[in-house]
């Protein structure tokens, strides 16, 4: 069985996506057989930002509506061990009972699956998920963002599920200068405890026109950082100046 992670947030735009696909760039670096699933409905997101639009032709609610998994898994190119599937085209495919079926399935053959889930309180289809899933909050520095991860990480408790924080665009000279909150607020407004922390970086910002990390580069580093941590490995948080 797989480990099976949901990345979530209050706020839209803090970048859920970005950290997805990272961390699926890091996994997969990581010799781990890994698949993201696009949850953005109607929107959709991580073919474009990785480079599988083109070749997309299936999607979730066609594996929803009968088509076997393999159908709608599409290899993202330059990535080891990477695979995405894409969200549906329209709302309102996701069956909650189909959707839970699926997610129990894929997770017997994928050493890992990123399910990339819409912004918001709709929390409806989380506990379709197989058992042991873990809900990654991301969450920028900014103060609307921190009071809504604050919202969605005590929601996340009260209904039990594991959650952890992951901060994201993260600036060490706005925090220093206290333009936007420091680490530490973050921590004690949503409730969760700290798995990492993504800089804010233009590498990060072109992902959706470049498809790829490089593989020395910060950001690349935070994400495989997050992903040792997952993996059980003692990581240490790095020097906040040198992020
Ligand atoms: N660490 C970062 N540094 C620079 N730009 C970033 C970073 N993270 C995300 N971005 C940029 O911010 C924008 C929003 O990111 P993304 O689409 O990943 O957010 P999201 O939370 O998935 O949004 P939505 O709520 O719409 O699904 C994108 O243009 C992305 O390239
Ligand atoms: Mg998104």
């Amino acid at each position: 069985m797989g480990q099976v992670y949901a990345v979530t947030s209050g706020k839209g735009g803090v970048g859920k996506s970005t950290v997805a696909a990272g961390l699926g760039f890091a996994f997969g670096k990581l010799g781990k057989k890994t698949l993201l699933i696009d949850m953005d409905e109607g929107l959709r997101c991580l073919d474009l930002m990785l480079g599988a639009d083109k070749s997309a032709v299936f999607d979730l609610s066609d594996i929803l509506m009968g088509k076997e998994i393999s159908d709608a898994v599409y290899k993202i190119d330059g990535a080891d061990g990477l695979f995405l599937i894409p969200a549906p085209r329209s709302v309102g495919m996701i069956d909650a009972y189909l959707f839970s079926a699926f997610a129990k399935q894929a997770a017997e053959s994928w050493d890992v699956l990123i399910f990339d889930f819409p912004a918001g309180m709709d929390f409806s289809l989380y506990s379709c998920l197989p058992d042991g899933a873990l809900f990654l909050t991301v969450a920028a520095p900014d103060p609307v963002s921190v009071r809504d991860s604050a919202a969605v990480g005590g929601r996340l408790l009260e209904l039990s599920c594991a959650a952890r924080l992951i901060i994201n665009n993260f600036r060490y000279s706005f925090s220093k200068r206290r333009i936007f909150r420091g680490i530490d607020d973050i921590i004690d407004s949503s409730g969760l405890q700290l798995l990492g922390i993504v800089p804010y970086s233009s590498e990060l910002m072109l992902l959706p026109v470049t498809h790829s990390l490089k593989p020395k580069s910060k950001p690349m580093s935070a994400f495989l950082r997050i992903a040792k941590r997952l993996e059980g490995e003692r990581v240490l948080l790095p020097n906040l100046k040198k992020l």
